[in-house]
């Protein structure tokens, strides 16, 4: 299978490459990239077996990297299949997913990464990494046998949705999984102080009268996930930042040369804590949406570097977790299909550049998870998204290939979209 995409400005951080060009795919690779293929390898490389697309006025980048997706199966099929978890991650413009474990069972063995593994092939459209637990059942008392889960095809550990509470596993686990070659996701939540809240602890939650999450509850677990990978000399990616102290804590860790990294979620960027004033379900979400100084803190921390990673935190959930009482309502928001239109706007909003957009959501992921993608050099997996910058669109959570319509931006306008996703040389989502 021949594929020649034709006139896109190809932006690629991994090689410095941001200009016109075009781009030749062969048998699920990247066989070369450069201006005017078209014209002088017409005769060489394509033939009349090659597939042809004019993609004048788009912008061709390597496939999009979502290191933090929940996919529900097996357990809450309800909420999200991995097919349907699958067909949503393209759809976003996603060619690859890591999903998190807390499932039902627990990905805390190597039966169920087979299981996801072996259901994600079958869907057969974005490649689809499972993440192990760190503990068994996410439970914080037992670590999990991490060399068989990598055996098994786990790309990172994580008991993500739980926070690991006791220190001194986290410092067995990060020891380990190190030793393995695997990163430590670390969701950083202090349940004692995070307790029985329900948003930010801040002036919304004391006028609405909801008990508060404050934002040390996360950034005491940073400060101590910091803490134990300094100690111990090995990596930690801390998930969903969320609050201005967590990003100085990362930043100043970065500066003194620990091995720390980041992520955060388009909603940390887009919304407050305001929003709750509606008792929106859809806004509910762990950790909480947070105060204005917050989101200005997560801009500063994406614009300088601090934090490498936009992740969706993709949480689909069913009609019965979110139509009921706020106290009830499950948390998350099914983000995999709006997460590149909102973070589109850190471009407009000259927050970040195009190039460095690309690399938070392809090559630092891809890095992160030592995984040889987010990169269209030649050789490597023909994975690539087409964005549409211009293109308006509304949020239509109708619309999604996800079963989670649990979306706090319907009805949104949003301008630009991938329009085309293509995964191993092979188109998985067409929207031109
Ligand atoms: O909002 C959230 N949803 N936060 C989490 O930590 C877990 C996730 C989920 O699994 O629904
Ligand atoms: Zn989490």
């Amino acid at each position: 299978m021949k594929m020649l995409l034709t006139g896109a400005r190809i932006i690629d951080p991994a090689q410095n490459i941001d200009s016109r060009m075009d781009i030749f795919l062969e048998n699920g690779k990247i066989a070369k990239v450069g201006v005017n293929l078209s014209k002088s390898s017409k005769s060489k490389d394509s033939d009349k077996t090659t597939k042809i697309i004019d993609l004048t006025g788009m912008i061709l980048v390597p496939g999009l990297i979502d290191m933090h997706t929940h996919l529900r199966e097996p357990g809450y099929e309800y909420k999200e299949t991995i097919a349907s978890g699958s067909a949503a991650a393209v759809a976003g413009g996603f060619t690859s997913i890591a999903c998190m474990p807390n499932t039902n069972p627990i990905n805390d063995n190597r039966s169920i990464t087979e299981f996801i593994r072996r259901k994600a092939a079958e869907a057969a459209l974005a490649n689809v990494y499972p993440v192990g637990a760190i503990s068994t059942d996410s439970a914080g008392l037992k670590l999990t046998e991490f060399w068989d889960l990598k055996e098994a095809g786990i790309v990172a550990l994580s008991d993500d949705g739980q926070p690991v509470m006791n220190a001194a596993l986290m410092r067995r686990a990060m020891e380990y999984a190190s030793s393995l070659q695997l990163p430590v996701i670390s969701h950083c939540e202090d349940t004692n102080l995070s307790a029985d809240g329900l948003m930010n602890e801040g002036y919304y939650s004391t006028i609405l009268g909801l008990h508060g999450i404050p934002g040390v509850a996360e950034e005491v677990m940073i400060a101590r996930d910091i803490l134990i990978a300094e100690f111990t000399g090995t990596p930690v990616h801390i998930a969903h930042v969320s609050t201005a102290g967590s990003v100085r804590l990362i930043r100043d860790a970065k500066k003194r040369g620990l091995k720390v990294t980041a992520e955060t979620a388009p909603h940390y960027f887009t919304l407050t804590d305001e929003a709750l004033q509606s008792y929106d379900t859809n806004f509910k979400i762990n950790p909480p949406l947070r105060s204005k100084q917050d989101v200005v803190a997560i801009k500063e921390g994406l614009a300088d570097g601090t934090i490498d990673v936009i992740a969706c935190d993709h949480a689909p959930h069913g009609r019965t977790d979110k139509e009921v009482e706020f106290e009830y309502a499950a948390n998350g928001i099914s983000g995999l299909e709006t997460s590149l239109g909102l973070s589109l706007n850190l471009i407009s909003n000259k927050i970040i550049n195009w190039p460095e957009l690309i690399a938070k959501m392809s090559l630092n992921p891809a890095r992160i998870l030592n995984l040889t993608k987010g990169t269209l050099e030649t050789g490597a997996d023909a994975d690539i998204t087409v964005i549409d910058p211009q293109v308006k669109w509304t949020v239509d959570v109708q619309a999604f290939r996800s079963r989670g319509k649990n979306s706090p931006f319907h009805g949104r306008k949003m301008q630009g979209k991938a329009i085309l996703t293509i995964v191993g040389g092979e188109i998985k989502y067409d929207d031109r």
